[in-house]
């Protein structure tokens, strides 16, 4: 067990996480606060909760911005995010405190790779329609014609991020027997040499492929990297994936690509403004549609959990959190 932080040692955890995480927050700080609700806290009691704290572990709802900084006051010494994305957190003004921000990679790869996955074969062939059809009492038996999908085997995957779960998700493909096509500002030589991936610029990538999952972080670069004149750039009956971050894809002109069947379908666990879905989108049959569960297996979240609160110990403590996103922030 870690040894008690003797300073103030005040911890604010910003809702319920698995119980292995606030164990060892409980063993190691002298008041751990947890708003105990699968509902983030409001932004006036995160304000004030946050007062004091040199902790915070915060959750992707969570906006860490110059205000809640302030709020908490200058003992604050880290923001542990409970996620691998951290868009919901002003890095740049973390790093002007000297606030260090660590994330949780590497444990919700595979659940992330994994959710992906279902969702191109389950929009592939058709999976939620077919379960409204058959719970609704309308099917009428089994029919040459009815709900035909499109074939995954032998395609081809288009990447757009080749990072740890883009790579996860290319890999995945190897028992498919498809074509894999990836878009990085950096080569990946590993998935080059593993799978004979071809890295092709975006517009390639996305006139060639016929499944193109999303794998970038939010940045103000990748903010509506997939807007109306990319989705016209994809074949007529491709899938879009997308488990990264709402933003990247911009939801009005997928929601009309898909109306029009301009593409084929799409399988999507996040979006612009969750919980708030774009207009129309929540009637087309050919969206399937997760509320941001790429990460929600047991293993990850109990995972996630002692992560986040390892980097949170570590860095009240004034040591180097195993995943900082900002080392230069360590006086
Ligand atoms: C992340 O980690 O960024 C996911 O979106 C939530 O687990």
């Amino acid at each position: 067990m870690p040894e008690r932080v003797s300073m103030t040692t005040k911890v604010y955890v910003t809702r319920r996480i698995p119980k292995a995480g606030l164990s060892m927050l409980r063993s190691a700080f002298d008041a751990v606060r947890v708003h105990d609700s699968d509902e983030p806290p409001a932004r006036a009691e995160l304000l004030a909760a946050v007062r004091g704290c040199v902790g915070l572990l915060a959750m992707l709802t969570e906006r860490v911005d110059a205000e809640l900084l302030d709020a908490a006051g200058p003992q604050l010494r880290v923001v542990a995010n409970y996620a691998v994305g951290h868009d919901n957190v002003d890095l740049a003004e973390c790093t002007r405190r000297g606030v260090l921000l660590t994330n949780t990679p590497d444990v919700l790869t595979d659940a992330t790779a994994d959710l992906a996955w279902t969702l191109l074969m389950a929009a592939a062939r058709r999976v939620v329609e077919a379960d409204r059809l058959v719970r609704s009492g309308g099917w009428s038996g089994w029919a040459p014609l009815q709900m035909l999908g499109v074939s995954v085997a032998s395609r081809t995957l288009g990447i757009v991020g080749a990072g740890r779960i883009g790579s996860a998700v290319a890999r995945r493909s190897a028992g498919f027997d498809m074509r894999v096509l990836y878009c990085d500002a950096r080569a990946n030589p590993d998935l080059e040499r593993e799978l004979g991936a071809r890295r092709v610029a975006l517009g390639a990538l996305l006139e060639k492929s016929d499944f193109v999952s999303l794998h970038v972080p939010l940045t103000e670069g990748t903010r509506g990297l997939i807007g109306g004149r990319e989705l016209g750039r994809m074949k007529p009956g491709a899938i879009l994936v997308n488990t990264s971050r709402g933003p990247v894809v911009d939801e009005e002109a997928l929601a009309e690509a898909l109306r029009e069947r301009r593409i084929g379908a799409a399988g999507l666990d996040v979006y612009t403004d969750e919980p708030r879905l774009a207009p129309g989108l929540a009637m087309l049959d050919n969206a399937v549609l997760a509320p941001h569960m790429g990460s929600a297996t047991h293993e990850a979240r109990q995972r996630m959990a002692e992560l986040a609160a390892e980097n949170l110990i570590v860095g009240a403590r004034g040591g180097e959190p195993p995943n900082c996103v900002n080392l230069e922030a360590h006086g």
